[in-house]
C-alpha cells in the first residue's frame, strides 16, 4: 500500500469511503487510476483470519467465487494482499440495498417483486448447478445495479465476515436467524440448495409484504413458528404468489420446492426471460495462493532457487561423470 496522493492507494486502486463494516471485513469504494472506474474492495484483517484459524477456508472461498460468474452476481475481479491485509476487489454496485426500497417504499408492487425474485432464483440456481451455495441469504447481501437487475453479494464467500462462522453453520448470536431455513437452525446437517431456497421465499415474502413472515424478539418463539412454518399471507398477496410462498416456505427440505419446479410454476413464469450472458469463465488461483504467503516475490525466487541448485548439481554430476571417464 502507498499514501502519494492524500489517499490511500492498493495497486492501481484509490482507497475511498467506507460503504460497510462487518466484524472481519470492511467494504470501501475504491477508484481504479488505470481505467478511472469504481470498485468495492473488501478489507480483511489478516491476524484476525488467522487467529480464527479461517485462512483455508477463506481460499476455499475465493476460489469459489472465482468459479462463479453471472449477471445477478457481484463479480470478484482480483484478490490482493499486503504485509497485514487482504483485498478482495470486487464490481461496483451503485444502486444500493434492495431492501431500501422497502424502506422507502413500504412494500414492492406484485411485479416488481416478481422481477427480483426470477433474479434471484436464477442467479441462485447457476450456482448451486456448479455445487455453491450462498448459507446466508439476507437483505443485506442483495444490492441493484444502475440498470434496476438484482446483483448478490458475497455469493462464495458467506463463511467470511459480518456472520462470524468457524463451523460452517450461522451462529443466532451474530446474525438474524430470520431468513435461515429450519433445518439449517435444527443443526441436523442440510442440504444447500434447498437451505437457500427457503431465504429466497422468505425475501420474497418481505419484498411483497414488506416485513418478515417470521419474526419474534424471543429467538425460542422464533425458532418453533421457523420450525412449525407459522405465518399468514397479508390480504394484498395473490393467490398464485400464496400458493408459490407456501411451496418454498415447506418446513419440510425434502418436499420443499425446488428450482426446477419453481421455473414451472405459473406465478414465477408471468414475464420471465432467461438472462442471456457469457458462461465462459477463466479461471486463474495465482493470486488466491499468494495471499496468505508472506510476499509472491519471495515465492517465486525460492522456486528460481531451488531450480538453479537443481541445475548446478545436474552439471556437477555431468562433470564428475566425465572426469571419471577420462
Ligand atoms: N457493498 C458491499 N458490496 C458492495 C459492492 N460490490 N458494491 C457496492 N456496495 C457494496
Amino acid at each position: 500500500m502507498n499514501a502519494t496522493s492524500n489517499r490511500l492507494r492498493v495497486g492501481k486502486y484509490e482507497l475511498g469511503k467506507t460503504l460497510g463494516e462487518g466484524t472481519f471485513a470492511k467494504v470501501k469504494i475504491a477508484k481504479n487510476v488505470e481505467t478511472g472506474e469504481n470498485v468495492a474492495i473488501k478489507v480483511l484483517d489478516k491476524d484476525k483470519i488467522l487467529k480464527h484459524k479461517m485462512v483455508e477456508q477463506i481460499k476455499r472461498e475465493i476460489s469459489t467465487m472465482k468459479l462463479v460468474k453471472h449477471p445477478y452476481i457481484v463479480q470478484l475481479l482480483e484478490v490482493m494482499a499486503s504485509k497485514t491485509r487482504i483485498y478482495i476487489v470486487l464490481e461496483y454496485v451503485n444502486g444500493g440495498e434492495l431492501f431500501d426500497k422497502i424502506v422507502h417504499q413500504t412494500r414492492l408492487k406484485e411485479d416488481e417483486a416478481r422481477k427480483y425474485f426470477q433474479q434471484l432464483i436464477d442467479a441462485v440456481d447457476y450456482c448451486h448447478s456448479r455445487n455453491v451455495y450462498h448459507r446466508d441469504l439476507k437483505p443485506e447481501n442483495l444490492l441493484v445495479d444502475a440498470n434496476g437487475n438484482l446483483k448478490i453479494s458475497d455469493f462464495g464467500l458467506s463463511a467470511l465476515p459480518q456472520q462470524c462462522r468457524a463451523d460452517g453453520l450461522l451462529h443466532t448470536t451474530c446474525g438474524t436467524p430470520n431468513y435461515v431455513a429450519p433445518e439449517v437452525i435444527n443443526d441436523k446437517g442440510y442440504h444447500g440448495a434447498t437451505a437457500d431456497l427457503w431465504s429466497c421465499g422468505v425475501i420474497l415474502y418481505v419484498l411483497m409484504a414488506g416485513y418478515l413472515p417470521f419474526d419474534e424478539s424471543n429467538l425460542m418463539t422464533l425458532y418453533r413458528k421457523i420450525h412449525k412454518a407459522e405465518f399468514t399471507c397479508p390480504s394484498w398477496f395473490s393467490p398464485g404468489a400464496r400458493r408459490l410462498i407456501m411451496k418454498i416456505l415447506n418446513p419440510n427440505p425434502k418436499t420443499r420446492i425446488t428450482a426446477a419446479q419453481m421455473y414451472k410454476n405459473e406465478w414465477f413464469r408471468k414475464g420471465y426471460t432467461p438472462p442471456k450472458f457469457d458462461e465462459e469463465v477463466r479461471i486463474n488461483l495465482d493470486d488466491v495462493d499468494a495471499v496468505f504467503s508472506e510476499s509472491t516475490v519471495r515465492t517465486k525466487s525460492f522456486a528460481w532457487h531451488v531450480r538453479c541448485v537443481r541445475m548446478l548439481k545436474h552439471e556437477i554430476s555431468f562433470v564428475r561423470a566425465g572426469l571419471r571417464r577420462q
